[in-house]
């Protein structure tokens, strides 16, 4: 199964819509195998955004992501890059379609709730960058027959 790292920013923590960003994804049967809080420090922003670095908009997306608490999560399921991206929605809010979180939750790109990871490489990038092999789960749960027809990659 695929696996992808996805961080509840700042924003979505100071205004308490973790627990509803959360949950789109869990109810949608992606599995969550690793997650912790985290302040992340200027030098892990810097890396995790290095492929931004140079932009204009870079110093106030370290500034944004590094101004308070988030969540950092792994979530696991067929095709999960795509499908978290899918319900995250465009990066800017107003390009983001109703029902994806972006779309519903947020109106300024610097401001934009979450990430995801863009493709699998990526993905496992990022995942190292915020947990050891030992934080994350790797245990079947009962359901996943039930979410996905067979066990894909
Ligand atoms: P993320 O990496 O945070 O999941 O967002 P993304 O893939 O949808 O967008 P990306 O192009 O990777 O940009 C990273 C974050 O930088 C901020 N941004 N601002 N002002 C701008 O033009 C601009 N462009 C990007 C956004 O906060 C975006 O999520
Ligand atoms: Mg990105």
């Amino acid at each position: 199964m695929e696996r992808t790292l996805v961080l509840i920013k700042p924003d979505a923590m100071q205004r308490g819509l973790a627990g509803e960003i959360i949950l789109r994804w869990e109810r949608r049967g992606l599995k969550i195998v690793a997650m912790k809080m985290i302040h992340m420090s200027q030098a892990l922003a810097e890396e995790h955004y290095s492929v931004h670095r140079g932009k204009t908009f870079f110093p106030g997306l370290i500034g944004y992501i590094t101004s308070y608490p988030i969540i950092a999560a792994v979530l696991e399921g067929h095709r999960a890059v795509e499908a978290v991206r899918q319900t995250m929605g465009a990066t800017d809010p107003l390009n983001a379609v109703p029902g994806s979180i972006r779309g519903d939750l947020s109106l300024d790109i610097g401001r934009n709730l979450v990430h995801g990871s863009d493709s699998a490489e990526t993905a496992a990038r990022e995942i190292s960058l915020f947990f050891s092999p030992q934080e994350i789960f790797s245990a079947p749960r009962d359901i996943d027959p039930w979410v996905f027809e067979e066990q894909k990659g």
